[in-house]
């Protein structure tokens, strides 16, 4: 299985699946002589821990990191970063019934016809565990820029969305709130709403917006490696996205250039930023600014049609826990995976 590294310079691996032993990984290329900050990294990790809050799946574990190598008296010392975070709350029960039959709209089938062999326990390397990983790589990565403020945040839940250009938002609202969405009136509506979506038995979909501040002009290398082109790489990869715009984005395309250009001021600043911080795959030093869409999960607690391996067609229901809907637990992914992109551009 190729593809369990991200980055050039600064460069994660990350290995585990959801009910092996352990989730791990490797920071490669991290300079030497940071002090860092462990207990930032594991608040990280605890806000994207299950169990969290009554609106994220119910599976227990205390995701501590573990850190192996590459630090030495509170320092790092450039080799490198191993770290660990056990599995301690599998129920390898609860997936016994996936273990021929494919769930429409998961990565069943798909790892099957691929590799032939599947390790089906919670979905396996499929499962969003893996993003523990990151969430640990990104937090490394934070503390190699802390003039960098990376803030992401809940912008939507099904139709209920922060009706408010990010600038008027108080970012450190967001951690006050189950949903993390700093407009308070519009949290207590999505958090309602996926309530009910649980009770349900269904999932539903919604939208991170992240805003990346004091990010110096220069970061990304034309042609292939764009800064925007890295954060979608990025944003993509994140379990359960399904899009990604920065700056004006898809509304882009409903404009005209007069009224879309970002006219500058003497310094070098724009009075407007459409272009999201970002022109020719280069940062200019404005905001950077994207959203990410993330589907309703595939596991619903309602009966649906499906097929097992041999082609039979079958009716099966989502068992065990399950996030109804994943953008509360998304929201440290996506700040993880916008740090490592920067980090790997600043080393
Ligand atoms: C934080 C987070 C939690 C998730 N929790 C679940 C879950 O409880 N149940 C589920 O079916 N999928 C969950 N997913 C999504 C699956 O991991 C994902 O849909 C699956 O790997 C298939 O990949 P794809 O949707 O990107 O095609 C979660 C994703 C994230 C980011």
């Amino acid at each position: 299985m190729a593809g369990n590294t991200f980055g050039k310079k600064f460069r994660l691996t990350t290995f585990g699946e959801s009910h092996g032993l352990a989730i791990g990984g490797v920071v490669d290329g991290c300079p030497s002589g940071v002090s860092l900050d462990f207990e930032a990294i594991q608040y990280e990790l605890d806000r994207r821990r299950p169990g969290q809050s009554a609106i994220v799946t119910q599976r227990k574990e205390a995701d501590k990191v573990e850190f192996l190598s590459g630090v030495f008296e509170g320092k790092t010392t450039g080799a490198p970063i191993g770290f660990v975070v056990q599995n301690t709350n599998q129920k390898s029960g609860d997936y016994e019934h996936l273990k021929d039959v494919y769930r429409p709209s998961h990565a069943d089938y798909t790892y099957d016809k691929k590799y032939g062999f599947r390790d089906y326990r919670g979905g396996g390397r499929s499962s969003a565990r893996e993003t523990i990983s990151r969430v640990v790589g990104g937090a490394i990565a934070k503390q190699l820029m802390p003039e960098v403020k990376i803030n992401a945040f809940v912008s939507s839940v099904g139709e209920i969305f922060i009706d408010k250009p990010y600038q008027a938002l108080d970012f450190s609202l967001t951690e006050t709130n189950d949903v993390r969405c700093p407009d308070l009136a519009t949290a207590q509506k999505m958090e309602e709403y996926i309530r009910q979506i649980r009770k349900e038995g269904d999932t539903i979909g919604g939208t991170i917006t992240c805003v990346i501040q004091n990010v110096p002009a220069g970061l990304g290398d034309p042609v292939f490696d764009k800064l925007h082109a890295e954060l979608g790489k990025a944003m993509l990869s994140i379990n359960a996205v399904k899009g990604f715009e920065y700056g004006s984005g898809f509304c882009g395309a409903k404009m005209r250039g007069s009224e879309h250009n970002d006219l500058f001021n003497p310094d070098g600043s724009t009075k407007s930023n459409l272009s999201g911080g970002i022109q020719g795959g280069i940062s200019n030093g404005m905001d950077i600014y994207f959203r990410v869409a993330f589907k309703p999960v595939a596991t619903i607690m309602q009966m649906q049609q499906t097929i097992d391996k041999n082609g039979n067609l079958l009716e099966m229901q989502g068992k065990g826990r399950h996030d109804p809907c994943v953008v509360p637990r998304a929201v440290p992914i996506v700040e993880a995976m916008a740090a490592l992109v920067l980090a790997d551009f600043l080393v």
